[in-house]
C-alpha cells in the first residue's frame, strides 16, 4: 500500500527510508510526483506565465532569484516577501507540506506567474507550448551537475538514498536518478530551443560573466532596467549573498527533510568541483560514455574550465 507523504517523511526521519522512483513515460520521477501525474500534466498555464526549466542542481534557485529581482526592479525587500518555493511554485511537487504543492500554490496566484520545473522537455504539460509561454532553460556541465546532485541526494530525504559515490556515478550515467537522464534532458530542450523560443543558458556562462547573463534574461523578459539596478541584481544574486539569504538558502525547509548539516543547499557554487570527486579512471570512463551519449550534439558545454 502507498504511504502518505507525511508518513514516508516520518519514517525517513527515523530510519533513513527514502521515496522510491516510479516511471512516467520512461522517466523516473519520485513516486509522489508519479502518483499525481494526471493532474500535473493537465496543468494549463496562462500565456503570460514564465517557465524556468532545469535538470536538478543546474542553477535553478540562482536563476529564479535573478528573475524575481528583475521582475521587481531589483527590490531586495520585495524579493524577501516569501521563500523562493512560494514565490516561484515548483510545478510537479504535488504533495502535502512541508514542501508546498506547486499546483496548490499556482491555483492561488494570478498570472503572470513564474513557474519552476525539472521535467524533461517531453513531459512538460502541452499547455506551455500551446500558449507559447516564455521558457528559460539552464544547463550545467555534466560532471559538476552530477557532483552537486550527489551531495543534494545525501541531504534530501524526499529523494532516494544516493549510495556510495561510485554507485551514484553509475546511476547518473544510466539516468537512474530523479527526473531521469541528464543527457536526454539537456538535449531535449536544446533541440526545441529555436522552435519554442526557449532562452537556453549555461551555469558556466553565468559564473563567468553574471552581468552579461542577467542582461540576457532581462532582454528575454522584455525589460529594460537601469545599469544601477542590473548591478544591484548581480550583487544580490552572488553565491555569497544568496548563501546567507534565508529566503533562498532553503533553511526554511525543516532539517528532517533537507538536512543541511550533511551538505548545505548552497554548497560551493563553483565550476570544476568535479575534479575533487572523480578519480582519473572514473573521469575517463565518464568521458567515454559522455562521448557516446552526446554524439552528434552541438550543445556548447565548456567542460574544461
Ligand atoms: P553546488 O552543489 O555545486 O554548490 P539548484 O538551485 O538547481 O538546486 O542548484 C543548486 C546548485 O547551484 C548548487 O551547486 C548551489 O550551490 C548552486 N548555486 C546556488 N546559488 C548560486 C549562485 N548565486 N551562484 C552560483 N551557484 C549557485
Amino acid at each position: 500500500t502507498q504511504l502518505s507523504y507525511e508518513e514516508t517523511i516520518r519514517r525517513a526521519q527515523g530510519s533513513m527510508e527514502r521515496f522510491p522512483l516510479k516511471n512516467v513515460n520512461g522517466v523516473p520521477l519520485m513516486c509522489y510526483i508519479a502518483d499525481n501525474w494526471d493532474s500535473i500534466s493537465a496543468f494549463c498555464p496562462d500565456p503570460s506565465d514564465l517557465l524556468i526549466a532545469t535538470y536538478p542542481k543546474a542553477g535553478t534557485t540562482w536563476t529564479q532569484e535573478i528573475v524575481d529581482l528583475l521582475l521587481n526592479n531589483g527590490d531586495a525587500e520585495a524579493c524577501k516577501r516569501a521563500p523562493i518555493v512560494e514565490r516561484i511554485p515548483f510545478l510537479e511537487i504535488c504533495s502535502p507540506p512541508p514542501i508546498p504543492s506547486g499546483l496548490d500554490l499556482l491555483k492561488k496566484m494570478s498570472p503572470p506567474r513564474v513557474i519552476k520545473t525539472h521535467l524533461p522537455f517531453q513531459l512538460v504539460p502541452e499547455g506551455f507550448w500551446k500558449n507559447k509561454c516564455k521558457v528559460i532553460y539552464v544547463a550545467r556541465n555534466a560532471k559538476d551537475n552530477l557532483v552537486s546532485y550527489y551531495h543534494f541526494d545525501r541531504m534530501n530525504f524526499t529523494q532516494p538514498e544516493p549510495g556510495p559515490w561510485e554507485e551514484y556515478l553509475n546511476k547518473f550515467m544510466k539516468g537512474e536518478v530523479g527526473w531521469g537522464s541528464w543527457y536526454d534532458h539537456v538535449k531535449g530542450y536544446w533541440r526545441e530551443r529555436e522552435k519554442r523560443n526557449i532562452l537556453y543558458l549555461f551555469y558556466e556562462d553565468m559564473k563567468e560573466n553574471p552581468r552579461r547573463e542577467v542582461e540576457r534574461i532581462m532582454r528575454y523578459l522584455g525589460l529594460s532596467l537601469s545599469d544601477d539596478v542590473i548591478e544591484r541584481i548581480v550583487q544580490l544574486t552572488s553565491f555569497k549573498i544568496m548563501k546567507d539569504n534565508p529566503m533562498v538558502n532553503y533553511t526554511f525547509i525543516p532539517d528532517f527533510v533537507f538536512d543541511q548539516s550533511i551538505s548545505p543547499f548552497m554548497r560551493k557554487g563553483e565550476v570544476g568541483d568535479w575534479t575533487n570527486h572523480f578519480t582519473p579512471a572514473q573521469s575517463q570512463l565518464f568521458d567515454e560514455d559522455y562521448a557516446r551519449q552526446m554524439k552528434g550534439e552541438d550543445i556548447p558545454f565548456r567542460t574544461n574550465i
